[in-house]
């Protein structure tokens, strides 16, 4: 290759709408219409185009293409958030293989998924695609996700790598964060992903972490990334991410996409004028070229475009029932009994589902069965009175908001605000009472990329709190019961009116399927066994997060305005993240603070004894047994969390416990009892002790904690650990001194 088809082929090959454009465009947008981007092709050499395409939530390309009848829909499958709820990581990795058989079959090569940020604080307005506050979880859950998409023969992207815990102003905010806490919990699960499943391409972050782009950071993308953990494939920018081109070479970030003409300028100049090495980009050329060998395009695949779209709704209406939560169920309120049949449902997004969040995680999905056809597929006769009302509002708001994001260039990747909801007077309600036997109340969210959620999005609007309060009053008085369906993204707040309703689901986005999965979970078709991967804390202000978070700031839209790294704006400039390791219940846990719903909280409709727990040692690695019984009357699943606790815990500044492991039964019927096994080496028992830059493990008596959620602790276990250490390199220190929280 010349040093011209090297610059070029390290780079996209645009975007168009975008400052990206450039001459190639046209021949590789018509590879796979609505795909993020390709690579560029160098024809001479035979070296094809491959295409690179969102997202978490199933393949995002556009369904209708220039002059041509066929239809290119995707299956929108649940959200990230869903997904981890199960907990299941078969099932995750069961999704994953349906996804990337679209694809395989769409003719894609590169699935830009999943995306495993951590959830540092409620009101990221991406967290919908991400896993959990925990880096365990999110980590195997990652790894489940790109064995099943990968299995196909086709790659996925873990995203974005690191630290891009707020879409404010991401593209230029500093995230200054502790070597222990980036170590700990911000790299964690990237490390788990890259070690168990090998994904084939990471994706940099567009933040800097302390002062540094990621895709310009060599200690982060070559010593952490490569050399420790081991990483084999090609990274790539997200999309406009980093500055300067020959730094990010320089780093190991061997692809900028979308790419734009600049960037192949400056690369070709810096080679010539020896501010890069002609070897860096040649090691780039050389990944590059090892991904491209392993794809279906490269290897001349024959893509049917069609998919099978219709296992697919299968698989996803499961995996929907599966990932739900069930917070609430006063009396068996659900499933709901067999004498029900007419439903009063109120709230806009039962008539609306909400199948996922907005922005490049968004899927061009055929449909989405909302919860009245979910109910009337399921033989619910609901009130065609509020349905007529209901869907007159939901017309009349989408026109009133229909142009809130006018002249942003971005429009059709952001949410529109959603409906008010709609409240009623007595005369309605004592109606709406006499003709049902229940009622469901539905709440909905959405957000999504480029901005975060504001706090009025946690909180409930008047009209919400005013809707529960007068529909719970006037179904209780006659007897009938309340059923509140969280149709979100994200953590709302519960604690102010959880006392009210009978039950509460948290439904979450749950794809394309959403109504018929969310009335299988209603009906008990489905019996719920879902559990949160993060906490629900009674206020938003009470994650110790929340002081550095930027809160109710303006977004920022523009992608390619970036490089100077500015330190006037606090939350939006930069960030400290001044929690350190005290993320979620590693906070609410270590310093006793109440919450509404732990972590690893979720109820089923049965119940589940827990017996005779056991620990064994065979060399460095713990294996804790314990029989789940179940000792209710329905079937039904149980996630199993393994909790460890340093002796010495009390002492240092360590959070209290620490999820180690977790397993999920299969699905019990009454009486049946599983034996679950969950083992955690010594290694992983470690600390990470910035002194020494070691991964430290104390010696002592540590407590293995056999739980049903963080706060419910059903058998406790001990065994003797000897003291270890593991150095690694010195690297990804803050600039600046961070007043991190102690215990
Ligand atoms: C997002 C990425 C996405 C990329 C390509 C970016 O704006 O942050 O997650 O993969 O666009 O669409």
């Amino acid at each position: 290759m010349t040093l011209e088809e090297k610059a070029h082929f390290v780079i996209g090959t645009g975007m168009s709408g975008a400052t990206g454009n450039n001459a190639v465009v046209g021949a590789t947008k018509k590879l796979v219409p609505g795909a993020a981007g390709t690579t560029y092709p160098l024809d001479s050499l035979g070296i094809p185009p491959i295409v690179l395409a969102d997202g978490p939530a199933g393949l995002r390309i556009d369904a209708q293409r220039e002059n041509d009848k066929a239809t290119y829909y995707c299956t929108h499958f649940p959200i990230g958030t869903l997904l981890a709820s199960t907990w299941n990581q078969e099932l995750v990795e069961q999704v994953g293989q349906a996804m990337g058989q679209e694809v395989k079959e769409y003719g894609a090569d590169v699935l830009l998924a999943p995306a495993l940020n951590i959830h540092r604080n409620p009101l990221n307005g991406r967290n919908f695609e991400y896993y959990s506050e925990d880096p365990f979880v999110a980590g195997k859950i990652a790894a489940a996700y790109v064995r099943g998409v990968q299995s196909n023969g086709v790659g996925t992207s873990i995203k974005h790598f690191a630290g891009n815990n707020q879409e404010t102003n991401r593209m230029n905010n500093d995230a200054r964060i502790s070597q222990r806490a980036l170590h700990e919990i911000y790299l964690k699960p990237f490390e788990i992903a890259v070690k168990e499943s090998q994904p084939w391409t990471v994706m940099t972050s567009y933040n800097y972490i302390n002062g540094v782009y990621t895709s310009e950071n060599k200690d982060l993308l070559e010593t952490v990334l490569r050399k420790e953990w081991g990483f084999k494939g090609a990274v790539m920018t997200d999309w406009f991410g980093g500055n300067d081109g020959a730094l990010q070479m320089m780093a190991g970030n061997d692809m900028l996409q979308p790419g734009r003409p600049e960037q192949f300028d400056s690369i070709v100049s810096d080679v010539k004028h020896n501010k890069l090495k002609e070897s860096d980009l040649d090691r780039s050329v050389g990944r590059l070229l090892e991904l491209i060998e392993k794809t279906p395009r490269y290897q001349g695949y024959q893509y049917s475009n069609k998919p099978d779209l219709k296992a697919h709704a299968a698989v996803t209406r499961s995996a929907a029932s599966e990932g739900m939560v069930l917070l609430k169920n006063d009396n068996a309120a659900l499933p709901l009994s067999k004498s029900i049949s007419k439903v009063a449902l109120y709230g806009c997004t039962s008539y609306d589902f909400i199948a996922g969040g907005t922005g490049s995680g968004n899927v061009n999905h055929a449909y989405v069965v909302s919860l009245v056809e979910g109910l009337k597929n399921a033989g619910y006769k609901i009130d065609d009175d509020m349905k007529a009302e209901y869907e007159k509002h939901i017309a009349a708001e989408k026109k009133r908001v229909a142009h809130a994001n006018d002249g942003n260039p971005f429009a059709r990747f952001l949410s529109l605000p959603l409906p008010e909801e709609l409240t009623f007077d007595n005369a309605r309600l004592q109606q709406q009472v006499e003709n049902a036997d229940v009622a469901i109340i539905t709440l909905g969210r959405l957000s999504g990329e480029f901005m975060d959620r504001k706090v009025a999005d946690f909180n409930l609007s008047n009209n919400e709190r005013t809707l529960i309060t007068q529909v719970c009053e006037a179904f209780h008085a006659a007897g009938k019961k309340v059923v509140v369906l969280l149709n979100v993204g994200g953590v709302i707040e519960t604690a102010s009116w959880k006392e009210l309703p009978d039950a509460i689901l948290c439904a979450w986005q749950a794809g394309q399927e959403g109504g018929n999965s969310v009335s299988d979970v209603l009906s008990g078709k489905a019996s719920p066994s879902g559990k949160l991967t993060m906490t629900w804390p009674l206020r938003f202000e009470d994650h110790a997060s929340s002081k550095n978070f930027p809160i109710d700031m303006e977004p920022d839209f523009n992608l390619t305005d970036h490089g100077v790294l500015k330190s006037d704006r606090k939350n939006y400039d930069y960030t400290n993240y001044e929690e350190g390791i005290y993320v979620g219940y590693r906070y609410f846990d270590s310093f006793d603070k109440p919450v509404s719903y732990p972590f690893g909280y979720g109820l089923s409709y049965t119940t589940f004894g827990y017996n005779k727990p056991s620990i064994s040692q065979k060399g460095d690695v713990y294996t804790v047994t314990i029989e789940v019984k179940n000792i209710g009357k329905m079937e039904g699943k149980e996630v199993v969390e393994l909790y460890v606790a340093d002796p010495l815990s009390q002492q240092l500044d360590k959070p209290v416990k620490e999820l180690k492991a977790f397993a999920k039964t299969r699905n019990l019927k009454p009486g049946e009892t599983e034996t679950v096994t969950m083992s955690v080496k010594a290694a992983d028992l470690a600390s990470f002790d910035e002194a020494t830059s070691s991964w430290k493990v104390n010696a002592g008596k540590y407590q293995f904690l056999v739980a049903a959620s963080s706060r419910d602790i059903k058998a406790s276990l001990n065994a003797d650990v000897k003291a270890s250490a593991i150095q690694v390199n010195n690297v990804l220190k803050p600039q600046v001194k961070l007043n991190l929280l102690h215990r």
